[in-house]
């Protein structure tokens, strides 16, 4: 199934942002300046310092396109990302996730042996194929996001929000099928797991 939707999607991303299939060239330093907008919330490179708010930095430039027309469209809900996305159009879209994606991310300290709910998340990371879409190195592929690096409370907050239904974004249910097999203990486990994960 993933082999046949994520080249789809990608495909009428282009499609959808440049009126053809002729990706018209991004424009880096313009989304660097665009970004001084975001920075208050998403950290000055990218790499969050904010509870409850993803970093950025070294996310797949489709990942960041396809969740600022989420939120710009209301498939992906968010009070306070919602009207920051409207004011966005589609160039700007385009110039933000080629700048963000240019990023180092964030490294963080890898999990000690003894922290047991990482060695955990990792063996749910294995059972659950999470690799299949997200990278080798969880460094994100396409409209699927990097899991490396991200902020715990974020991933922990986006399992749970796919679980509940809260969060649908693309409308494709990767991640409802995915979470309807993990309870919450699980969720945990695999959040702190990516978030001690470098790539
Ligand atoms: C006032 C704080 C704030 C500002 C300013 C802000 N954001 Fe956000 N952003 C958030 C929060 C909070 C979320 C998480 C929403 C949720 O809970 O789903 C988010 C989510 C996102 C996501 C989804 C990332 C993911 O991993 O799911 C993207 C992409 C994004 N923001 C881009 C931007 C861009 C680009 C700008 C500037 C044009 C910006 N944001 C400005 C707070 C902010
Ligand atoms: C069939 C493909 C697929 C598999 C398998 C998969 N994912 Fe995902 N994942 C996606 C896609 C696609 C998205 C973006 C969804 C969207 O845009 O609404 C995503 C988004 C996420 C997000 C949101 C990230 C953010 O920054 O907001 C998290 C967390 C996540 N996945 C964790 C996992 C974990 C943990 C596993 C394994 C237990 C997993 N995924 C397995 C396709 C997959």
């Amino acid at each position: 199934m993933k082999a046949t939707i994520l080249p789809a999607l990608c495909l009428c991303l282009l499609a959808f942002l440049d009126g053809s299939c002729a990706a018209s060239a991004a424009d880096m330093a313009a989304g660097k300046e665009l970004a001084t907008g975001c920075a208050g919330c998403h950290g000055a490179n990218g790499v969050s310092q904010t509870p409850l708010t993803p970093s950025l930095a070294g996310e797949p430039d489709d990942y960041i396109q396809w969740q600022l027309v989420y939120f710009r469209n209301s498939a992906r809900k968010s009070d306070v990302m919602g009207p920051i996305a409207k004011s966005l159009d589609n160039p700007a879209i385009r110039n933000l996730g080629a700048y963000y994606a240019s990023l180092p991310p964030a490294k963080p300290p890898p999990a000690p042996p003894s922290d047991e709910l990482a060695q955990v998340g990792g063996k749910l990371a294995v059972q659950h194929r999470c690799k299949s879409c997200h990278g080798d190195n969880y460094e994100g592929v396409g409209p699927a996001a990097r899991l490396a690096g991200q902020r715990e409370d974020v991933l922990l907050k986006a399992l749970r929000d796919f679980k509940s239904g809260t969060r649908v974004g693309s409308g494709v249910a990767s991640m409802a099928d995915v979470t309807f097999g993990l309870n919450d203990n699980d969720m945990q486990a695999l959040a702190r797991y990516m978030a001690t994960t470098q790539s």
